[in-house]
């Protein structure tokens, strides 16, 4: 009998129906760029970040609050906004003490599916905050789903490996023994030395897509553990650096 709390991993949020999101926490992923952004800019002093799930609401709430409107569709700064979604626009300089609104093609669509499933409890995760989604789970006692965002609800690589790398430090709290989690930890193992190389030579989507915008920088970023760790945490419509007062 297997006593310990169990861990999903949703590869795409056209499988995170399948899961029950009401009792769980939920980790959001987007790794290449909207949780890695989001990270960086509560890292880097943001109030908060509140994430919307089409241009139109970003552009209203831009229009209503003294805040920074940002978010991109398919990899490029959405028509209407003026600010995207790579991290490197979010220094401490420019972001600091501000409010940033924020959609994206996938990441921030999936925090709203998750909502509308009924969680409760969601976080994001990136490798920019690998140690801070770790320790934070490992210090809870709920059932976890790893919810990749992917890409148009198509299984992407980069979400993969950061659930496996986050499986590969908790499951000996949790039980992993299902098969998406399974895959997601075997790829992180072969891929762990080089990520960004693994990606190259795999040919990942996005990897290629923001190559082709002359993104790698944001790509080598994304990939680097730990460079913005804090959890952001979502209450009451906004991310919040977890342990902070919003
Ligand atoms: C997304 O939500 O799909 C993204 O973060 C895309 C990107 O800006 O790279």
């Amino acid at each position: 009998m297997n006593s310990k709390t169990p861990l999903h991993t949703a590869l795409s949020p056209a499988l995170f129906h399948l899961y029950d999101a009401s009792n769980a926490i939920v980790v959001i992923i987007d790794v290449l760029r909207a949780t890695s952004t989001i990270a960086t800019a509560l890292y880097n002093g943001a109030k908060y970040v509140i994430p919307v799930d089409n241009v139109a609401k970003c552009i209203e709430l831009g229009k209503q609050i003294n805040c920074i409107s940002a978010g991109e569709r398919d990899g490029k700064i959405a028509e209407g906004l003026q600010h995207g979604n790579s991290p490197f626009e979010y220094s401490k300089a420019f972001i600091e003490g501000k409010i940033l609104v924020l959609t994206t093609t996938n990441g921030t669509k999936l925090l709203q599916l998750a909502l509308d499933k009924g969680a409760q409890h969601i976080v994001t995760g990136a490798f920019s905050n690998l140690s801070a989604v770790s320790d934070y789970l490992m210090a809870q006692d709920q059932p976890v789903i790893l919810a990749c965002a992917a890409w148009k609800d198509k299984v992407n690589i980069e979400d993969l490996l950061f659930a496996g790398a986050v499986i590969n430090r908790v499951k000996n709290k949790f039980s992993t023994n299902c098969d998406s989690s399974g895959i997601a930890e075997a790829i992180w193992l072969e891929a762990r030395e080089d990520l960004y190389g693994f990606m190259k030579e795999r040919r990942a989507s996005h990897f290629l897509r923001l190559t082709k915008f002359g993104l790698e920088n944001d790509i080598r970023y994304c990939m680097t553990p730990d460079l913005a760790n804090i959890l952001p945490f979502y209450e009451d419509g906004k991310l919040i650096v977890h342990g902070s007062m919003s």
